[in-house]
């Protein structure tokens, strides 16, 4: 691949016995539609890989939570403990059961907290559902030993995490149920695919019902509301393929998340992921997490990476910052009054870089040495910390804990240019309410240049001994305030001429 082309957040690598297998599939079996030859073969040892008895597959990881939810026997007026950082999926099957989802804070490693589940269980807990995030294990010994003690289930979500372990069983083996994604961009894939793993003959028999209408025999009298989520005999041939490879390709995912971790080691503006103590992640995206020091936000970051031709992914939004839940009526819709601040602030500042099978070291690399290169010094972009718009007007909260001084107001003609001056010890924020600008930064003692745009509504916080100029690339107004009073005998401006760059 040159250096130029865009490096893909994942492609899916088929290079294995794929189109061997279909052509089977079409040619000899003549089964395309469910619960043909490779259908049962995938089922029956993906499910001994992970290390239960019964495997049920199904269309994808959305419709294996159903089943698990469902084949288990939760509904109408039971509780089920989700994370609060997770996909929507972990959510919206339990309400589609009449199941209400409770929310638990994450912890450092992106799962479920288990010191915060005892306080959410009620006397209508019956499950938990833990969810191994982004190939990350959750802590298992301790979720297990909570729904022990409270005679609860557990569902693993282990759809993005196939090979993760935790003192060496895998995930999905821990529970009463597992679930799992064959999606394109998984560890392996059918495009789109799922399968739940239990060790129960009845769970496992009742998902089969469910996932097929509801049908037994005689096959059109129903006991039960089921579904149709069954997997195709075509997109089974192609999943088996990619299980024969599965081992080699959660190792390739695992050298890929430590050339990250080694190119990112000391860098200190960025946190990277890290495996839990407790197990064995596989890495399935390899997310990281913009700090403040950073000098810009996530979704600036992510864009400029975008625009240099790396492509990323947003980390999932925390249920509790959900809209649907936040304005909804639905007494089955979880409680986001509580606090999740972990959970918030991960989901808030984290995406992952390009992690697919196909990407090369020297793609890693690439990407690392920009995403480094987007680092600001001396300056930090501020955005509004808090926003808020309703019948009244617009108020927009964009300074949090800090003290400002020399507060002033202004507006400047297109063109027109402030500062050329650093200070010695003054930190300036300045903010645009209209207008747009270009801020050009020089370290005095390094003579490194930086260029900062911002626009209407953004503005940047300026730290001390960089010299600074802010060129207006429109009529602009401004607010901007110091750190420091200065008086008319006292002032920490020193001349610094910075090449304004047209
Ligand atoms: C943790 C988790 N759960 C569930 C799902 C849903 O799987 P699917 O996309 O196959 O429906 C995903 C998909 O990315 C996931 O990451």
């Amino acid at each position: 691949m040159a250096d130029s082309e865009f490096i893909p957040t994942s492609e899916p690598v088929l290079d294995g016995n794929e189109l061997k297998y279909l052509t089977e599939a079409i040619k000899v079996n003549n089964w395309i539609s469910a619960n043909g030859p490779f259908t049962q073969k995938f089922e029956k040892e993906f499910a001994k890989w992970v290390g239960k008895k019964y495997g049920v597959a199904c269309s994808n990881g959305t419709t294996a939570i159903h089943l698990a939810v469902t084949s288990l026997g939760l509904g109408p007026g039971d509780e089920i403990i989700i994370p609060d950082f997770t996909i929507m999926c972990s959510a919206s099957m339990p309400i589609l059961s009449g199941v209400k989802p409770v929310l638990v804070d994450v912890d450092k490693y992106w799962c479920m907290d288990p010191t915060k589940i005892e306080e959410k269980i009620t006397r209508k807990t019956r499950a938990i559902m833990p969810v191994h995030m982004y190939g990350n294990p959750a802590n298992m010994e301790a979720i297990l030993k909570i729904a022990k003690k409270h005679n609860l289930y557990v569902i693993e979500d282990a759809c993005a995490a196939h090979g993760a372990t935790v003192g060496g069983k895998k995930v999905g083996s821990m529970g009463d149920v597992g679930c799992f994604s064959f999606y394109a961009s998984k560890n392996i894939t059918s495009g789109e695919g799922g399968m739940i793993v239990t060790d129960d003959e009845n769970v496992a028999n009742m998902a089969r019902i469910l996932r097929s209408q509801g049908f037994e025999k005689p096959r059109f009298i129903h006991r039960y509301i089921g579904f149709n989520y069954r997997l195709t005999d075509i997109q089974a041939a192609v999943a088996y393929a990619q299980f024969e490879k599965i081992d080699k390709k959660i190792k390739r995912r695992q050298e890929i998340a430590r050339h990250y971790q080694k190119l990112l080691k000391n860098v200190p503006e960025i946190e990277i992921m890290q495996s839990p103590p407790w197990g064995k992640s596989t890495f399935w995206m390899f997310g990281v997490l913009i700090k403040e020091s950073f000098g810009r936000t996530r979704d600036e970051v992510m864009a400029l990476l975008n625009e240099k031709g790396v492509g990323t992914d947003l980390f999932y939004l925390s249920m509790s910052l959900q809209p649907v839940f936040k304005n909804g009526k639905n007494p089955l819709y979880p409680d986001i009054s509580r606090k999740y601040p972990v959970s918030q602030d991960v989901a808030l500042r984290g995406f992952y870089l390009p992690s697919g099978l196909g990407i090369t070291k020297s793609q890693q690399e690439r990407v690392v040495k920009i995403l480094l290169s987007l680092r600001v010094r001396g300056a930090r972009i501020i955005r509004p910390t808090y926003k808020r718009e309703d019948e009244r007007g617009v108020f927009n909260e964009i300074l949090n804990g800090s003290e400002w001084k020399n507060i002033s107001l202004g507006s400047m003609k297109k063109g027109a240019v402030m500062g050329n001056h650093f200070h010695k010890k003054t930190k300036v924020f300045f903010f645009l309410t209209s207008g747009s600008a270009k801020v050009d930064l020089i370290d005095v003692k390094t003579k490194e240049t930086q260029r900062i745009d911002i626009e209407k509504g953004s503005g940047v916080i300026l730290e001390p001994k960089y010299s600074h100029a802010i060129r207006f690339a429109e009529n602009s107004d401004f607010v901007m305030g110091k750190s420091i009073e200065y008086s008319n005998s006292e002032s920490d401006t020193y001349p610094h001429i910075v090449p304004v760059v047209q």
